[in-house]
């Protein structure tokens, strides 16, 4: 997560710059916040427009125009960022910042600032193995600035080789490498349950929920930025696996519970799919087919097993800390409560999943916090909010019962 991390992304031109676009989007995913300056050639690529739609801000390109050096001088485009990342940085670019130019707006600030720089170069491989390239790169890694890529690929130029420019989810994760420094969970090993369960009644159909696993899989990044060596076992799902986590996929309940036992994850468990409580006693083997004047086949049901449940009465396999998840529509505190008694975990998320909330499936969350010491309360957030709260609160949480068995 990158929440209100200032990116100043510099846009140069190169066929990669519509690669540009994505990495603004999965920037502000995570909560950054991206501002752009567009140089004269990134505009024959991308349009100010298409920038400025995703960014919500302005474009900067012009070092001359009245307007852009009062409303947000060069030096101060970089002096409200916390990183400077030029994606793509062409091999004239490159060479620009090496010689110190300050020829456009893009090299007036590179030359101006004292942040860090991550620059993913984009450009044709005989250029990028040029000698003249290879003696900027060097150049530049000496002055500190950090490099992802280029990637070995097929190019737009229809050669083969060294110059690809990185994609937008490998930039994200340098980002956060070179942002997010303090890890208080790094050593610690994680499950997350994510998504629903898919309940086969056949070979082509099943049943299962409207769960989208977009909290879940917010609280499995959220964990690892923080440094846990997390394991995702989700179910089907459309969200994109998190960057950093080893991600299992599974379709049933029971698969769930055998990759969840498999993680062996003993610090931390948050359960957060919504497994099908129930599934077909027997499955066809194969198609149901309808026999004419007959009426519908009863459908019989048998439980399912309860992940959160067996992890938390799995004796000395039991993770330090279980967290479950109680999706109510009525009574959600109280309900939440007796949960986590009956579960046997620690802590329980509780959130209200009446239809009127969007919940399901929508960007935010307004949950309560049930522990030990009693309810908490917490504002509406953002799912990434809350899986980054909830992972703070876990780090601190372990931190504490580390610091109190040292003094035992
Ligand atoms: N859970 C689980 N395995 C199951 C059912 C639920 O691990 N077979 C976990 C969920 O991941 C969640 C918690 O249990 O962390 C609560 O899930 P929820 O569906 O709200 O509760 P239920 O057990 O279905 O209880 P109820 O039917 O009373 O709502």
């Amino acid at each position: 997560m990158l929440h209100g991390k200032r990116i100043l992304l510099i846009v140069a031109g190169g066929i990669a710059a519509f690669k540009s676009l994505d990495l603004i989007r999965r920037l502000r995913e995570r909560g950054a916040s991206v501002r752009c300056v567009l140089t004269e050639a990134g505009a024959k690529f991308v349009t100010p427009l298409s920038l400025q739609a995703l960014t919500e801000d302005r474009v900067y390109s012009d070092m001359f125009s009245l307007t852009d050096e009062s409303e947000m001088g060069h030096i101060q485009l970089s002096r409200d960022a916390d990183l400077l990342v030029v994606a793509p940085a062409t091999a004239n670019l490159l060479a620009r910042m090496a010689g110190g130019l300050a020829d456009d707006l893009a090299a007036t600030v590179l030359l101006a600032t004292d942040k860090p720089v991550l620059a993913a170069p984009a450009m044709n491989v005989r250029m990028w193995t040029h000698a003249a390239t290879v003696a900027n790169v060097e150049t530049l890694k000496k002055r500190g600035v950090t490099f992802v890529g280029p990637n070995d690929g097929a190019m737009a130029c229809n050669e083969f080789g060294p110059g690809r420019m990185s994609e937008p989810l490998e930039i994200v994760a340098a980002i956060e490498a070179m942002l997010v420094r303090d890890r208080p969970l790094a050593g610690r090993r994680a499950l997350v349950t994510s998504g629903p369960t898919r309940e086969a009644l056949d070979p082509v159909r099943f049943i299962s929920n409207h769960s989208s696993g977009k909290q879940g899989h917010a609280i499995a990044a959220a964990l690892a930025e923080l440094g846990a060596d997390v394991t995702l076992v989700s179910g089907p799902v459309a969200v994109p696996d998190p960057t950093g986590v080893k991600v299992v996929r599974v379709e049933s309940a029971d698969q769930m519970l055998a990759a969840s036992l498999e993680a062996g994850a003993l610090d931390i468990a948050v359960c957060a799919a919504a497994v099908a409580d129930w599934k077909a006693a027997r499955p066809a083997t194969g198609k149901i087919k309808k026999q004419a004047g007959a009426p519908p086949p009863a459908l019989e049901l048998a439980p399912n097993p309860d992940i959160l449940a067996t992890l938390s009465k799995a004796g000395p396999r039991r993770p330090a800390l279980v967290v479950g998840f109680a999706a109510e529509t009525e009574n959600v505190v109280a309900n939440a409560v007796d949960k986590r008694t009956r579960k046997g975990c620690d802590w329980i998320v509780a959130n209200d999943v009446s239809p009127a909330t969007g919940t399901f499936g929508g960007e935010r969350n307004t949950v309560h916090l049930i522990t030990e010491a009693g309810v908490e309360d917490w504002p509406p957030l953002g799912k990434g909010d809350v899986a980054m709260r909830l992972a703070g609160r876990i780090a601190l949480h372990l931190a504490q019962a580390g610091k109190k068995q040292a003094a035992e």
